[in-house]
């Protein structure tokens, strides 16, 4: 199989950070260095939601924290958007390896830090401004996708920003967990192709 031969939804169902480590592993040997979110169709479509992602809210010296963080392509958007701290985190430590290398020069203003980790986390407290969950849940089950929303909501102090696309779970019911986590939050469906992304808010984001 080559990469572009991306496998259809039945046959990867990831259930759990384990299966996604396997599977996204597998990914880095076939093709080093594209970006994960490149599974979105063209690099386009990977700009488009980084872009997306950075107007959640205002970023001028925020932290964020980058769930799935793939290669970091998201870091330079962010620096873009002046954050002041940013840790990305990723169950493959050959894209922690490779983010570290890329991203280790931009500049001093910018904390830019990179961790893996077993997927499991399960802050009780925000641990970052803004959380980022980008493709995050792909290929994921349902229950997957909805443990990842809850996850990313609890670690984020301010709001959440989650992509996942309509093939693994349907609007109706994404929305559906959104609307118990919070009443404050904005779906974009034209970011690109089948990608739902969306805005969750706490209290104090916008
Ligand atoms: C489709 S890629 C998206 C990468 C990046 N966010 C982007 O948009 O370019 C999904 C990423 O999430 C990571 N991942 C999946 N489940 C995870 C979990 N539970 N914790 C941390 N990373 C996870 C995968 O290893 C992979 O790098």
């Amino acid at each position: 199989m080559s990469y572009l031969d991306l496998p259809e939804k039945d046959a990867v169902v990831l259930n759990s950070a384990e299966a996604a480590k396997s599977f996204y592993r597998q990914q880095h040997r076939m093709a080093p260095g594209v970006p994960r979110g490149f599974a979105a169709g063209s690099y386009q479509g990977c700009w488009r939601r980084y872009y997306a992602a950075c107007q959640i809210g205002d970023m001028k010296d925020a932290s964020v924290l980058d769930v799935g963080c793939g290669y970091g392509d998201l870091v330079p958007f962010v620096v873009g958007a002046g954050v002041r701290r940013y840790l990305g985190v990723d169950v493959v430590d050959e894209y922690i390896k490779i983010a570290s290398e890329r991203w280790s020069n931009v500049g001093d203003r910018v904390d830019v830090q990179f961790n893996c980790v077993t997927g499991t986390m399960d802050p009780v407290i925000p641990v970052a401004d803004w959380v980022v969950m980008l493709g995050t849940a792909g290929y994921g089950t349902v229950e997957y996708v909805l443990s990842l929303l809850d996850t990313g909501f609890r670690a984020a102090s301010k709001g959440l920003v989650f992509s996942v696309c309509n093939e693994f779970i349907e609007t109706s019911e994404l929305l559906k967990a959104v609307r118990k986590l919070t009443p404050k939050f904005r779906l974009l469906t034209d970011v690109w192709g089948p990608d739902q992304v969306l805005y969750l808010y706490k209290d104090n984001g916008c």
